[in-house]
This record gives C-alpha cells, structure tokens and sequence, in this order.
C-alpha cells in the first residue's frame, strides 16, 4: 500500500510517500480503508523533535493519529462493527491507503469522510477541557486562539451547553467566530480591556489554546488561576493554571457524542484545505505556520457522505 512515512527527524520535508506492508487489525482493533485522515500540530511536533511522551519515535515511522473510513478487518473481541461500515476515529499512521483503528464510532449518514477524519482529536480535546475547566450554562468562557480546529469544537460544544463564548483570532476571522456562536476580538496586548468591554461582568474561565505565553493575562482577566487551563503552554501550571496536555485513555464517548451532535445539526467542522496524500508534506507546512482556519484533512478515497 501507498503510505506517508520518515526515515528521519525533521521538517515535513522529510516526509515520503513510500510502498509499505499493510497493517492487520489485532484484538479490539479494526483495520480500515482510509478515505480520509486528520492533520493535527502534535504530528508536526513530534516529526521534528523524534519524541513522544518521552520516548523515543523509532524509524522509519508513518504519521497521523486520527482518520475515516470504511472498515475491512476485524480484530478478536470486536462485536459492534461490521465490515463495510463507515467509522472515524483513533489510530496510527493514518496517512496510508489501510490504518488500524484503536477508538472509533460510527460514521453518521451523511457526515462527509472528510470532515469526520477530523473529528477524533478536536471533539476528545474539547470535551475533556470543557468538563476540567469547569464552566456552567449561563457563565462567560474566554477561548485563546479560537480559529483553529479545537477553537472550533470548543466554540460548539460551549454554546450547545448554553456558555457564553468570547473568542480570540485575528481580525479577518471574526466572521468564522460569529459564524460558530462566539463573540470574536483580537488576541495579542489591549486583551484585557477588550474583554473588559465585551465582558463587564467579567469571565468566568480562560482555556488557552495558543501557547502564545498569555496565561498571565489571561489570569488576570479570570481572577482565579485554577479557571484557566492550557493545551498548549507547558508552563501554565507554574502560574497556579491547569494544563491538560494528553488524552483520555478512552475517547470513546467524545467521539460517540460528537457523532449525536453532528445528527442533531450543532457540530461541524470546516475544513480549511484538503490536500491528496502526495501532499501531505505541504498540509504539515500550512499546520507549522500556526494559522489554520478549522482544520486540514489529507483524502484519499472518492469520497461520498
Ligand atoms: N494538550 C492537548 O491535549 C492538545 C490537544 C490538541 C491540540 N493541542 C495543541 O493545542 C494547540 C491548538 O491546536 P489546534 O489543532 O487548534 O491548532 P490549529 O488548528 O493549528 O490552530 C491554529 C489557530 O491558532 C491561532 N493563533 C495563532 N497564533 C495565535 C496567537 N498568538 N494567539 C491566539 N491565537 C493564535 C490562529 O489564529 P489566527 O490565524 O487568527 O492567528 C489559528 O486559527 C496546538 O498547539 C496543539 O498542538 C493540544
């Protein structure tokens, strides 16, 4: 099978689409065919550093964690799918013609492959810290970096609970923020009067999906440093934050309750580009630069909702 993969540690510039053994689904897993898989800046991050969670990545690699398609083996113990279904969900080195899924949920009729392969890591992002940060229906949430793809599940999740969001993103974005229910300003200096405008009851909780070095400010803002949480500054946690920096061991109920949000008309989530698999590299370039709108998804089947 065709699959992207690295021989070395770096930019995307090393990334190959090479010939590959296929992978097989072991116990509780599924194989699919990939039609469509997921561009996340933690694939950048770990590409450059040859690292993940303090181990070492061994080579050659494949990339990519999270992916649609359609089932076409079946590990030992799974009972709840077919072969033939449409899934999303959890797996590795999802750039390829065939990826084993960990974690997956039945894709909704409908939902296009495209965008369902970048639901996986925005919906278990944003859930997750949503429930940490603890905001309640009626409460103001300040979103740090609210365009890029976990901006835009937060943004959805928030509002479905009846939270007020007041998102940041520069100044040609404002429209995609409304567009998802957000009240949009600029980040960077002035925030804190900014927010004091649209707020003047002030926020009840910050999430920091930037990594920009806000958390000062964004404390300031929120009063009590426990109310604000980073995904993205490994120092917040120094301020008195909470930092919420790896998954749920099970994501299954993010991506079961994103499946019913999607059915229910009150999640989406646009896809700023889609890129063939022969461009992968570049889609890797686009997620470095730090300003993608929603998300960018690599495609490799004819796709059909
Ligand atoms: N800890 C975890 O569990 C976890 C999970 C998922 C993601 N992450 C991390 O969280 C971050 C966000 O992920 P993502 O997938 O949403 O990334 P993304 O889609 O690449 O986010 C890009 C967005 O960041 C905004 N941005 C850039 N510079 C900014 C700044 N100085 N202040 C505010 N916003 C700024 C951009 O808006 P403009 O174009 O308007 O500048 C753009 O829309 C990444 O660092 C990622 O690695 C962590």
């Amino acid at each position: 099978m065709k699959a992207v993969q690295f021989s070395q540690y770096g930019g995307p510039e090393v990334l190959r689409v090479v010939d590959a053994d296929e992978p097989h689904a072991g116990p509780g897993q599924v194989r699919i065919a990939v039609h469509a898989a997921g561009i996340n800046p933690s694939d950048g991050m770990k590409l450059r550093s040859g690292r993940w969670r303090d181990r070492p990545i061994p080579l050659p690699s494949g990339i990519g964690v999270e992916g649609a398609g359609v089932v076409d083996e079946i590990g030992d113990g799974v009972t709840n799918v077919s072969r033939g279904d449409a899934v999303f969900g959890y797996g590795s080195n999802m750039m390829a013609q065939y990826a084993v899924l960990t974690h997956w949920a039945r894709k909704p009729e409908g939902l296009p492959f495209d965008q369902a392969g970048g639901f996986p890591v925005v919906v278990e992002t944003a859930t997750r810290i949503l429930a940490q940060v603890g905001v309640k229906r009626g409460q103001t949430l300040l979103v740090n970096g609210a365009a890029g793809g976990v901006g835009t599940a937060v943004i959805q999740f928030a509002r479905y609970h009846g939270i007020i969001v007041i998102g940041t993103a520069s100044a040609p974005k404002h429209d995609y923020l409304r567009g998802l229910g957000a009240i949009p300003t600029t980040y960077g200096p002035g925030l804190i009067d900014r927010v004091g405008e649209l707020a003047p009851a002030g926020v009840n909780a910050a999430l920091d999906l930037a990594g920009a070095g806000d958390i000062p400010m964004l404390i300031q803002l929120v009063g009590d440093p426990s109310r604000v949480l980073s995904i993205a500054d490994f120092t917040a946690p120094q301020h008195g934050a909470q930092g919420s920096f790896a998954a749920q061991k099970n994501p299954q109920r993010a991506l079961d309750e994103a499946a019913r949000l999607y059915l229910a008309g009150v999640f989406r989530v646009p896809l700023e580009k889609t890129f063939p698999l022969e461009q992968t590299a570049q889609a890797y370039k686009l997620s470095a630069a730090g300003h993608v709108t929603g998300k960018l998804v690599i495609t490799l089947a004819t796709m059909s909702g």
